[in-house]
């Protein structure tokens, strides 16, 4: 690495004097559960070096970017992130692993293949003494490239600028007409963090901890559990971690929350952090969930995944179809803690890294980056309106529709933006009486998209929006009609799209992560599937109508039942009372599902032997949202309309089977079941 002369500024250098090597020792009294066996640790010097300027530095093979607070090194030509030295810490990444392996762009694409997108050319975009950006190359050749690389043209861009220990990265990728179909699951940064230093995680103001470390995942340490990813750690190098259950899925997040994670290294009081300032290249809308940090130490920014919603996302490119975006920018943030910080180094580290986020959200979108695919300020459009629900079964009048999540996306059917993969999405939720304003709009072609708390369906404007730089259109009172066709005899759950509000329950106590243990992140523990063979030995699950209470008595989610080594298909039944029936009527039942994976729901109406049942949904879902707990995957409405002579006056029970069993994560999620009687 390259040794450089500092300039100080006079201002910064009289901290620095008070700050230089400190070594800091005192007894620990930290928030953390897991704080107990953290020795003394050494806060380094504080904001040295402050107003340098940027400095860039080339060798054969690789380039060093420099601003007096951090410097980085990336490989030439391929553009891997090799090297981020901060405070004392020569390098802040794995300096064990290969220098194509501590922070790198990755893809996996077709039948499992796999690309780094390693590059061929480095160019220098700006250097100033305020800000450089560099810009990473490979143009796809159809005649050397076909079938051992991914089918695309890769501009990697990495910008340092003047006075924040901030790396900035960005992606543009591109297809031409000519390249040959190809899938692309997941497109992401990774990020390997040293891991000697880095222990302790933050992914949210509750789920932060010390994490085990990656040889505890090694098959002396640890037992598998039901699926690779989750273990349960038997023999960990760090003894208070017995016992728990490690799975990077429990960690995942939904995109509109999943904003900064990162490490924390205890012996330098040093975190690193990745910050999304923007959700507008992200996939799959508002609720996509995604993964953050894991043990590794790995941080990640995702851009593109199949997580929690399977390959029914939009991730075929086909040949004939040009194809280009921009991922990012995405911050990666360094930061130290102070002396007056040193006994609440973590806090202080985490509220720092919140700061910084808030900060980068304030400059979005970014009016520094030099590549004419990310328009600045200026060259976006923005969408104004107001939101309103009518439905008369509830209020007369129209409602305001409170905190809806509204966005504009590709122009397709409502909905599809919870599978749209591939263009750019802008979402926000309306105020108090459903107004919004959708700013900071790339230039395009959308839909105009809402769901509602508290109803069903989706809402689309059928109308082509087209954003033009600088325009302002504003949509005035549009009204949303929710689904339905008569009036309200029952209701189980929140139409939220999630199955949160079931009963979620306390996971085995063998198998507990301890992080977990908010209510709200409850459904993330381990295995509570499993929990419904526990408290339905004797038979499944019965809801009665005006008895039962949903937060207790609806299981989560419709798994199988184990009995003895088998899984069996289980059914559930809805009894309620029917003091009149409308045999000529045709009534409703709506069926809302949180997430489905290989599975089947079957309707069943008073006779549940019936050999055909009255409905199926037939075979639904990948998105894998049990197993990989998150409380829901995809949205599915299904609006199920049964005369009135297959009731009768007095009792009646509806049947749902799921009747798909291999093993326990053939599974839907209910988000809400309402029947309506037939139209007044
Ligand atoms: C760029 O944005 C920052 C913060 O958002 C602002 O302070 C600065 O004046 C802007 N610079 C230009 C050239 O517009
Ligand atoms: C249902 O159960 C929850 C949780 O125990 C409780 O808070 C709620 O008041 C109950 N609702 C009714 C209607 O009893
Ligand atoms: C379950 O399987 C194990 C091993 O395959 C076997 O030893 C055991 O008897 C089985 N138990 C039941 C109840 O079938
Ligand atoms: C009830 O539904 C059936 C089947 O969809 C339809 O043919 C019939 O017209 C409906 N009856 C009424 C009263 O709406
Ligand atoms: C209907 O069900 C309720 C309880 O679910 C029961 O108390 C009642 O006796 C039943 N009525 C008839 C007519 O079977």
């Amino acid at each position: 690495m390259m040794e450089k002369v500092m300039q100080l500024n006079p201002i910064h250098s009289r901290h620095h004097v008070l700050w230089v090597f400190i070594i800091v020792h005192f007894s620990l009294l930290l928030f953390s559960a897991f704080s107990a066996d953290i020795s003394p640790r050494k806060i380094l010097n504080g904001e040295k070096k402050k107003s340098c300027k940027v400095e860039l530095h080339r060798e054969d093979n690789r380039v060093f970017i420099d601003n007096g607070l951090v410097e980085v090194t990336i490989e030439n030509p391929s553009g891997h992130l090799s090297g981020i030295k901060y405070k004392g810490m020569l390098n802040v990444l794995e300096t064990r692993n290969n220098n194509n392996n501590k922070g790198y762009w990755d893809i996996v694409w077709d039948n499992e293949a796999y690309d780094k997108l390693a590059t061929q050319h480095v160019k220098i975009i700006t250097e100033t003494d305020e800000l450089v950006e560099l810009s990473f190359t490979k143009m796809w050749d159809i005649t050397k490239d076909h079938g051992s690389s991914v089918p695309l043209n890769v501009d990697k861009r990495y910008i340092v600028r003047q006075g924040v220990p901030v790396l900035y990265m960005y992606g543009i990728l591109e297809r031409q007409e000519d390249f040959p179909d190809a899938h692309m699951y997941q497109i992401r940064i990774a990020f390997k963090l040293n891991e000697d230093k880095f222990h302790f995680m933050a992914v949210s103001d509750t789920k932060q901890r010390i994490m085990p470390i990656q040889e505890d995942r090694d098959e002396s340490r640890c037992q598998v559990l039901a699926f690779k990813e989750a273990v349960l750690l038997t023999n960990p190098t760090n003894p208070q971690l017995k016992g728990e259950v490690d799975d990077k899925y429990q960690y995942s997040s939904e995109n509109k929350d999943n904003k900064v994670h990162g490490w924390i290294s205890d012996d330098d009081a040093v975190g690193f952090w990745v910050i999304t300032p923007s959700n507008e290249f992200r996939t799959g809308g508002p609720h996509k969930q995604d993964l953050t940090s894991h043990v590794g130490p790995t941080a990640l920014s995702m851009f593109v995944s199949t997580h929690y919603t399977g390959t029914e996302m939009d991730v075929l490119y086909k040949k004939g179809e040009t194809w280009k975006k921009v991922l990012g920018p995405v911050c990666m943030y360094l930061n130290s803690a102070s002396w007056d910080e040193a006994r609440h180094y973590r806090k202080a580290l985490w509220n720092d890294a919140n700061r910084q986020l808030r900060e980068e959200i304030q400059s979005w979108p970014y009016n520094f980056t030099a590549s004419e695919d990310f328009p600045h300020a200026q060259q976006r459009g923005e969408v104004n309106g107001q939101l309103l629900v009518r439905d008369q079964s509830l209020d007369k009048q129209l409602m305001q529709a409170k905190s809806a999540f509204v966005g504009l996306a590709a122009p397709a059917y409502a909905g599809s933006w919870q599978t749209e993969g591939k263009g750019y999405q802008f979402w926000t939720q309306t105020d108090n009486t459903g107004r919004f304003t959708i700013k900071n709009v790339r230039p395009g072609e959308y839909n105009f998209y809402a769901w509602v708390y508290g109803f069903i369906g989706n809402y689309k404007l059928n109308l082509k929006i087209t954003i033009q730089p600088g325009n302002k259109i504003n949509l005035g009172t549009l009204i949303y009609d929710p689904p339905r066709n008569g009036p309200t005899l029952w209701e189980i759950g929140i139409p939220d799209r999630t199955a949160a509000e079931f009963f979620i329950p306390e996971p085995n106590p063998t198998f507990v992560n301890s992080i977990l243990n908010h209510d709200a992140d409850k459904f993330r523990q381990y295995g509570l599937w499993d929990r419904y063979s526990d408290i339905y030995r004797d038979g499944d699950l019965v809801f009665t109508v005006g008895v039962s209470n949903y937060s207790k008595d609806w299981f989560f989610a419709h798994v199988p039942r184990r009995i003895g080594n088998e899984t069996r298909a289980t059914t559930w039944q809805i009894k309620y009372e029917l003091q009149e029936v409308n045999k000529a009527g045709n009534y409703t039942l709506q069926l809302a599902l949180a997430a489905a994976s290989y599975a089947e729901v079957q309707v069943r109406i008073n006779n549940p032997d019936a050999n055909l049942p009255h409905f199926t949904t037939e075979r639904i879902g990948y998105d894998n949202a049990v197993p990989r707990h998150g409380i829901h995957g995809l949205y599915r409405l299904y609006s199920i309309n049964v005369p009135g002579n297959g009731f009768q006056r007095g009792n009646n029970t509806i049947f749902l089977t799921q009747t798909r069993c291999h093993d326990s994560f053939e599974a839907v999620m209910y988000d809400y079941i309402r029947f309506e009687g037939p139209a007044v």
